[in-house]
């Protein structure tokens, strides 16, 4: 390819909107090109990127067995009513008219549209297992599309869907998708993590996703570098304290704490330690009748240390809570409490509430509280002898770096990361609501097991550009660059023999099957550099009149602080070592 002829539009300047550096970096290098809100072209350069993830996953996915289709991006909303989700999904779902007023959608992922080929297509047991999957555009109308590809409205996935006999088949499906996925990322050349999802009401441990490890992303994951345990913060779990509560040591005490209504403060102003204070959190659930009208209400109190944060997934495990839960409002925390929130607390209320405690509250003795009275807190609190026991003991927080690892093999870690792909196993959450089934041996009608798996195409070299960047541009791995070397000659229109080197190592190149970009836009060196640094082309050779009259080019890697010398005769070679090839 010659830059003359393709379209290389770099910026100076990115716009203002792009918050990220992978936003700012792929405006900058031309590859994408806003149309609306969370709506990009792909430009060029970008599709080319986008084009390598697309084969590496389109190889493995084929290589595990599993068959490629496509499945229309338009989607008629009745298969979205059998399961339901054209009314329960939010403003996320893209719903469309057509001219006779018919409902559509367009879709956000496709198990409701491959459900219905399976029930039609995959009539008996011998047809089992089948995975089938495509890559296609998607578009989700997210609350917030923001950081360019990361978070788009309309963006590429690759979606896969396992339908087995049996859970146990469908769980070695699940692990030859998990086993497909790894071979992925590998692929890519990107550190990333498998980490353990929350896998919704199915439990196990059937979900997984693929993180790309960047200190930008937006998912804490959770780890131990003593161990392979690896789950995302929703999953990870705080294990319970080893030893007992301790005896209690002090009085309960009124102590007033005018105007300090966080932990923090009254930790501060009493100058205790802020793990000896306990946040309040007030929930409510809603008994409904059938007309869908909120017949009965029960508050909630969930307990944890002051330096610890809720975690509503976990929460939403908790017996009581698991049918679904909000916040409490002000006039049902004052009806119970007879306080405005910042001094909420277990003792002295107005009226019952039920009382979850976290593990790691359930075994404090002498903790602080808020008093139920304005700029009121209590000191000295104790289980059993101030206030009853809790009424539920659960791990309703988020680790934290330094808790011990639930495999019990050490002490577990946190970092950051961006979600690129995800596992999953179904069971017969869609095959049940669409009635998809399938004639076992006996020919009795048994239903599908299923799990999807998504990638996402477009994410992914966001998620890159995240991991690998620094000040002058992009650094892409091998596997993902728009073009893996850039031939750059210096003075190319005054001197044949750099033009002639120059055709001769970009014909070279391509022979071998490299995807080579020669740059002969006649641009001084400076912008020339600038440019292929800013796209992030992995290598470049430099040819000069110069070093030619030496019998030399110049070689450097993106990540290399100098160019190394290589002979003009042997640097196909020299490529091919580096390379790879
Ligand atoms: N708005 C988006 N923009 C770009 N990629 C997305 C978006 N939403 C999801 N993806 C990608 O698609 C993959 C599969 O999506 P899924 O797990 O269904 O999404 P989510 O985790 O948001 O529910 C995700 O792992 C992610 O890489
Ligand atoms: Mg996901």
């Amino acid at each position: 390819m010659k830059a003359s002829q393709f379209l290389i539009s770099t910026l100076k300047e990115a716009p203002a909107d792009a918050e990220v550096v992978s936003h700012r970096l792929m405006m900058r290098a031309g590859m994408i090109k806003k149309l609306g809100a969370g709506i990009y072209t792909y430009m060029p350069l970008g599709l080319r990127v986008i084009r390598k993830v697309e084969a590496i996953v389109r190889e493995e996915m084929n290589r595990a067995g599993a068959i490629e289709c496509t499945m229309p991006v338009i989607q008629p909303a009745e298969l979205w009513e059998e399961t339901g989700r054209f009314a329960k999904m939010g403003p996320e779902l893209l719903r469309i008219k057509d001219r006779h007023d018919r409902d559509f959608v367009v879709q956000p992922t496709s198990e409701e549209v491959i459900t219905d080929i399976a029930r039609q297509e995959l009539r008996s047991y011998k047809q089992l297992p089948k995975n089938l999957y495509q890559i296609q555009t998607k578009f989700r109308d997210e609350r917030r599309p923001r950081f360019g590809l990361m978070r788009g409205r309309e963006f590429i996935m690759k979606d896969a869907y396992s339908f087995d006999r049996d859970p146990a088949a469908a769980q070695a499906s699940y692990q030859g998708m998990a086993q497909a996925y790894r071979r992925i990322f590998d692929r890519f050349g990107l550190r990333y993590r498998a980490v353990a999802a929350d896998s919704g009401a199915i439990g196990g441990d059937l979900s997984e996703e693929f993180q790309v490890i960047a200190a930008t992303g937006e998912d804490a994951i959770v780890y131990c570098p003593d161990s392979d345990y690896a789950a995302n913060i929703e999953k990870a779990e705080a294990l319970a304290p080893a030893g007992p509560r301790p005896a209690a040591r002090h009085a309960l005490a009124r102590t007033p704490t005018p105007g300090k209504s966080t932990c923090a403060d009254v930790a501060a102003l009493l100058s205790v330690p802020l793990q000896s204070t306990v946040k309040s959190l007030v929930l409510a659930t809603d008994q409904t009748n059938e007309a869908g009208e909120v017949v009965k209400s029960q508050v909630w109190l969930l307990l944890v240390r002051g330096d610890h944060d809720m975690n509503e997934v976990k929460v939403g495990k908790v017996p009581g809570l698991d049918a679904g839960f909000r916040f409490a409002t002000v006039p049902e925390i004052l009806e119970h409490f007879g306080t405005r929130p910042g001094y909420l607390g277990p003792i002295g209320l107005k009226k019952p509430v039920k009382v979850v405690a976290d593990r790691e509250v359930a075994v404090m003795a002498d903790w602080i509280c808020g008093g139920n009275e304005e700029d009121v807190h209590l000191t000295g609190v104790n289980w059993g002898r101030d206030l009853p026991e809790p009424d539920a003991v659960a791990d309703i927080r988020n680790v934290v770096e330094g808790d011990p690892s639930p495999d019990g093999r050490g002490r577990l870690a946190i970092e950051r990361g961006i979600e690129v792909g995800h596992v999953f196993y179904l069971g017969t959450k869609y095959s049940r609501a669409m009635n998809a089934t399938f004639l076992d041996e006996t020919g009795k009608p048994r239903l599908m097991e299923m799990g999807c798996y998504g990638i996402g195409i477009t994410r992914l070299p966001a998620a890159a550009i995240e991991q690998n960047h620094d000040d002058r541009g992009i650094i892409w791995p091998d596997a993902l660059a728009p073009f893996t070397v850039a031939v750059c000659p210096i003075g190319m229109d005054r001197s044949e023999a750099v033009r002639e080197a120059a055709q001769r190592l970009h014909d070279g190149l391509l022979a071998l099957g490299v995807d080579v970009i020669l740059d002969d836009r006649g641009e001084r060196p400076g912008v020339m550099f600038a440019d292929w640094e800013l796209i992030g082309v992995p290598h470049r050779v430099v040819i000069s009149d110069r070093g030619l009259k030496e019998g030399q080019l110049e070689y450097q890697h993106r990540r290399d602080s100098e160019a190394t010398r290589v002979p003009a005769e042997g640097v196909l070679q020299f490529l091919k070592d580096r390379l790879g090839t």
